[in-house]
């Protein structure tokens, strides 16, 4: 049975509430760096995108909740108005965590009584993307609250329960495609972000993709084969980003004695050598690669496989909240969850690119410089969330993200 609007909207919203559930009020309000922010300013900032965005249009004379907040919770729409400082986010002990909750369920009365009767399709549209958004701000909660929690000496839990571990990892083979000319991209029904579109021709040259994700195990032999002392390894603005930010390990790593641990979201745990390696830097992921003598894939490689793949993988609604080893199995596995694959792809506009109407079209298109896309979700996404034609994008140095490593190679001539 498909869930109406109305359904579907309080479903994802109270996704949300959940996913704050295990923090204090404490841990809701504090920013741990600039890229990170607050719980408490997620929880805001979700709802004030269909109070600017969906309510005016679905309820004519609507008044915002507090008119303060127009500009405290605006992320990045400059034909919106100001926003408050991104890096002082974790300042506002005001409004308290209760108001933010009152907004959230002031705000969700209102588009409520609209969605009970909602015809609009435009309007339904713009709800979508409101909850397609608040779905990207989920993970963001999780990303930026593992990171609060790992600044902690005491290095609490966000989740008590251990992880499960233990598997074996499945042997890396190598899957051939052909040279051709494919499609990629989106069209037709369901939702996409503006960035998958248009759908397009490419040309692509005969490659090979790796069966499964880097692990662990594999990550620290490129350390222990002295991966982050070599500069032969590491493009120059990464050999630049080692020595200044002092990487020897992904973040997350420490060292114990003679063995690594590393902080999750259910607490510091040993490695596992059979798991997925993530919260690497894309400059860590090209040097892996160069190592392993193979090279990240590009997005279109990667969507290829994508497009023949089963959409499922290990999401945040497993509730693990942490890559988990590749299954034993035929094809390319892993697409999908555990960590994102960063690609070889700067991220920019596809043939035809037209960004959305309005103050929306600043959603996705002007963050098109200077960062590398992502594919294929992770476990801090939600379910359902991604697919195949799905593209983030972080910048070159950026590791808070669960994002991880696929191999590609060249044929061999
Ligand atoms: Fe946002």
């Amino acid at each position: 049975v498909t869930p109406t609007a109305l359904e579907r909207y309080l479903a994802v919203r109270g996704r949300t509430l959940e996913l704050v559930e295990p923090l204090s009020a404490e841990d809701c309000a504090v920013q741990s760096m600039p890229d990170a922010s607050p719980a408490k300013w997620h929880l805001a900032h979700t709802t004030w995108f269909f109070e600017i965005f969906a309510l005016p249009k679905a309820l004519p004379g609507y008044r915002p909740f507090a008119p303060a907040y127009r500009e405290l919770f605006n992320s990045y729409y400059n034909g919106v108005g100001e926003q408050h400082p991104r890096a002082q986010r974790g300042l506002l002990t005001r409004p308290s965590l209760a108001e933010v909750r009152a907004y959230r369920a002031h705000v969700d009365d209102c588009m409520a009584r609209w969605l009970e009767r909602a015809a609009d399709p435009e309007l339904l549209g713009i709800v979508e993307l409101g909850l397609q958004h608040e779905q990207q701000h989920q993970e963001l909660i999780l990303t930026d609250v593992k990171h609060l929690l790992a600044c902690n000496p005491l290095r609490p839990a966000y989740r008590e329960a251990p992880l499960a571990r233990g598997a074996s990892t499945a042997e890396l083979r190598w899957h051939a495609w052909p040279e051709g000319v494919f499609e990629v991209g989106h069209a037709g029904r369901g939702f996409a972000f503006d960035n998958e579109s248009p759908r397009h021709r490419v040309f692509a040259a005969a490659f090979e993709l790796a069966s499964r994700a880097v692990t662990c195990g594999e990550y620290l032999e490129f350390m222990a084969d002295g991966g982050y002392a070599r500069h032969e390894l590491w493009l120059s603005d990464g050999w630049r980003a080692v020595r200044e930010r002092g990487w020897r390990a992904p973040l997350y790593w420490e060292r114990s004695g003679g063995a690594w641990l590393v902080h999750t979201l259910a607490g510091v745990q040993e490695i596992d050598p059979a798991e997925p390696v993530c919260h690497v830097s894309w400059f860590e992921a090209d040097a892996f690669a160069r190592w392993a003598g193979a090279r990240l894939p590009d997005e279109v490689e990667w969507e290829l496989a994508a497009a023949r793949a089963p959409l499922e993988g290990g999401f945040a609604d497993a509730g693990r909240l942490h890559p988990a080893a590749a299954p034993a199995g035929s094809g390319v596995q892993q697409l999908f969850g555990d960590v994102w694959e960063w690609t070889r792809s700067s991220y920019g506009p596809y043939p035809g690119f037209r960004p959305l109407a309005g103050e929306l079209g600043e959603y996705n298109g002007k963050f098109m410089s200077g960062q590398m896309v992502l594919r294929g979700g992770s476990c801090a996404t939600p379910a359902g969330h991604v697919r195949a034609t799905y593209r983030n994008f972080f910048y070159p140095p950026d590791r808070w993200q669960f994002s991880g490593i696929r191999l590609a190679r060249d044929p061999r001539q």
